[in-house]
């Protein structure tokens, strides 16, 4: 039998903008993670079971854009495996679906990488965060590649779409990993409301193509948010962060992708004494996120129930 794992993801800063080459910051979220495992299989064929989302099914009675189904032919096209082997596949995820938390990203990962070293053709991190990006593209249309680099990598990554790099091509952009000089903690908060990721990005386009200048200038208020972020996170001047969560997030606001509920959930986390707090991801629905002093999570987790989030994650970024 052969395993793999992959964790969930936040984008700290930069969404959106990422898609117009500014840079994002993103970390991965062990306390959620994709699971999967392969086993040869008596059974003619290759059977998947996800209980999560209620599918046991075997490949060929998938349609072919089914997200799995994808995945796998694509893969084995790849790295040339002819006839298909007799295995069964077992996905499971605590990630929940379409919120930010790069659930899909985290399943091809641990697929790409369970079934690849099962057959044994191994594939390097590299190779995994093409085929990733590869995927994303086909689902999501015109993804940056943030999400599936941060989840392949599990560190903290500074993101930027599309610049020549050793990272290579389809790797969807320059793969820079950074360190944090001294560890926070963020606080999730969950809406509840799925909200595809390529419906927000879409609209952002029409209003992008219908007003370049503005729009611009508010990607390039982003771009130096991140820039500043990363230099303060990699120097450990962490409480400066929550500024620069509240400006971003108001940019997001004035980009028409925060919501509601989002705007709900970031006043109560502030209220409750959050450094700062900002929608995270597509936006619309999905999550949030706020950083706090570890001894507060709990209460500012607490305040994101009591205002509507229907789950909550408090997350160390190390
Ligand atoms: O909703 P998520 O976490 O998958 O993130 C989307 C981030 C965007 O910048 C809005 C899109 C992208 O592809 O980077």
């Amino acid at each position: 039998m052969t395993k793999s794992s992959a964790p969930g993801k936040i984008i700290l800063f930069g969404e959106h903008a990422v898609v117009y080459g500014r840079p994002a910051l993103a970390v991965p979220v062990t306390q959620v993670h994709a699971d999967v495992e392969v086993l040869d299989s008596d059974r003619a064929g290759i059977w998947i079971d996800a209980p999560d989302v209620n599918l046991h099914a075997e490949l060929s009675m998938l349609p072919s854009d089914h997200p799995l189904a994808s995945v796998i032919h694509n893969l084995f096209f790849l790295v040339r495996v002819s006839p298909f082997p007799n295995l069964s596949i077992k996905i499971t995820s605590s990630i929940p679906v379409a919120s930010g938390l790069g659930s899909g990203a985290a399943v091809t990962v641990a697929l790409v990488r369970a079934l690849s070293s099962h057959l044994d053709k191994q594939m390097t991190d590299k190779e995994v965060n093409a085929f990733a990006y590869e995927i994303e593209k086909l689902h999501h249309g015109t993804p940056s590649g943030i999400d599936n680099t941060v989840i392949t990598y599990a560190k903290p990554v500074y993101f930027v779409k599309n610049l020549p790099s050793p990272a290579g091509r389809g790797a969807g952009g320059e793969v820079e990993t950074f360190s944090v000089g001294r560890p926070f903690t963020i606080v999730i908060g969950d809406t509840g409301i799925p909200a595809p990721t390529k419906v927000s990005v879409g609209d952002v386009r029409k209003l992008w193509e219908a007003g370049r200048d503005k729009w611009e200038s508010m990607f390039d208020q982003i771009a130096e948010v991140s820039f500043v972020a990363r230099r303060i996170i990699e120097n450990g001047w962490v409480d400066m962060l929550g500024e620069l969560m509240d400006e971003n997030h108001a940019i997001l606001q004035e980009m028409t992708v925060s919501s509601p509920e989002l705007d709900k959930l970031v006043e109560a986390a502030r209220s409750a004494g959050a450094l700062g707090a900002k929608m995270s991801g597509g936006g619309r629905g999905g999550n949030m996120i706020a950083l706090v002093n570890a001894e507060m999570a709990e209460m500012v987790a607490r305040s994101l129930k009591e205002a509507g989030a229907k789950n909550t994650i408090i997350t160390q970024v190390s």
